[in-house]
């Protein structure tokens, strides 16, 4: 079973904290995805749960076996861990084959188990017919499966990967999503996966860990992360999303400067940020909770993608296709706003902001 217990764990370089109190289980066999601006401490938690970094506070634990504290380290080749960064370090002058060979070839195996190993792995990541080729001949995205295979060969019960999938064109990282999703259900493995990519954290994970700063902003499933994300960094950082200031007042929320306002039954009162989603505007044929002026649309083939202007305040639309003809740009429009969030105003997005 791997569980993974991350127990208060913080994390120093000289005076700088780069990990602060984090604290979390992850389950066994879940995909569980760290999302974050670069520079917020992605990397060094899966180093540290690799064994490449000792926590300056807490530990950490693997299933029920403790990996690191202040009393014991275990070291990264000891923790049953397979593992693929970034920058696949595959080895250019071995075969495909070698290539995956390799840590088990380390470990002494028996010539034929091996093979039996090999094959079955390089059928899982669909590289069986390039067994005998080696990197130069392959692309990015086989050179990258052929870097999986070779972390997965050992039957970790544990995979960690650190954006595997960012030296990749965009076709193949979508293609490569559901791969690895597909591979972690096959072998029932826990996943731990670190990317900046929203798209890919709500693709493939079971739970979202939002990290900022060093500091954990939300865990939760994907959906309850973009319905629900607790404060102002959370809904910037996954989905799009425009702020509007504004002041609550007897049961409505006054948007600053634009002499209109929307209905709120919230808890906040006094200065508030309402954070709307583009997908959740809809644009009305008649006058309707909003109206602004039309100042951008743009046919994408599925949805329009609409800038209008409320008193100068811009709000994102997305629209279905069928409306690009009935809205001209500089002419007034009308918009309901199906679900929106609120967040109190009260300088604490400051500490919020992304630092790259
Ligand atoms: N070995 C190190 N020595 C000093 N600072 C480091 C070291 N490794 C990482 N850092 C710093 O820790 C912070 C978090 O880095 P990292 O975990 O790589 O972020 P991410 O993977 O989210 O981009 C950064 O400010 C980085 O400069
Ligand atoms: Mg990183």
């Amino acid at each position: 079973m791997s569980t993974v217990t991350i127990s208060n764990v913080t994390k120093a370089f000289g005076d700088v904290v780069v990990l602060e109190h984090f604290d979390e289980v992850f389950q066994d066999q879940e995909f569980i995805t760290l999302l974050g601006p670069s520079g917020c401490g992605k990397t060094t938690m899966l180093r540290i749960i690799a064994g490449f970094e000792k926590p300056s506070s807490g530990a950490v634990y693997i299933g029920d076996r403790v990996v690191s504290s202040e009393k014991v380290f275990v070291p990264p080749e000891k923790r049953d861990i397979g593992m693929v960064f970034q920058s696949y370090a595959v080895w250019p002058h071995m075969t495909v084959f070698e290539n995956v060979a390799y840590p088990l070839k380390i470990k002494k195996m028996h010539k034929e188990q091996i093979k039996e190993k090999v094959d079955n792995i390089l059928d899982i990541v669909h590289l069986s017919q390039y067994a005998d080729r080696i990197p130069s001949q392959l692309s990015g995205g086989q050179q990258q499966r052929v870097a999986l295979g070779r972390a997965l060969v050992a039957e970790p019960r544990l995979l960690l990967l650190d954006e595997p999938l960012s030296n990749l064109d965009a076709k193949l990282r979508e293609s490569m999503r559901y791969e690895i999703k597909d591979i972690q259900r096959k072998l029932g493995i826990t996943v731990v996966y670190v990317t900046h990519d929203q798209i890919e954290a709500m693709t493939m994970s079971d739970r979202i860990i939002v990290i900022n700063r060093g500091v954990v902003q939300q865990i939760g499933p994907p959906m309850e992360i973009y319905r629900h994300p607790v404060n102002q960094f959370v809904a910037d950082f996954v989905g799009k999303v425009d702020f509007l200031k504004g002041e609550v007042k007897g049961g409505r929320v006054e948007l600053t400067g634009i002499g209109q306002t929307l209905p709120y039954n919230g808890p906040l009162t006094g200065r508030v940020v309402v954070a709307i989603r583009p997908e959740n505007v809809q644009i009305m044929d008649g006058p309707s909770l909003l109206n602004g002026r039309l100042q951008s649309k743009f046919y994408l083939g599925d949805v329009n993608d609409c800038r209008v202007s409320l008193n100068g305040e811009i709000l994102r639309v997305i629209a279905p296709v069928e409306t690009y003809d009935q809205v001209q740009v500089d002419a007034e429009i009308h918009l309901d706003v199906k679900e929106f969030l609120v967040y109190p105003d009260d300088g604490s997005d400051e500490l919020l902001k992304i630092v790259t």
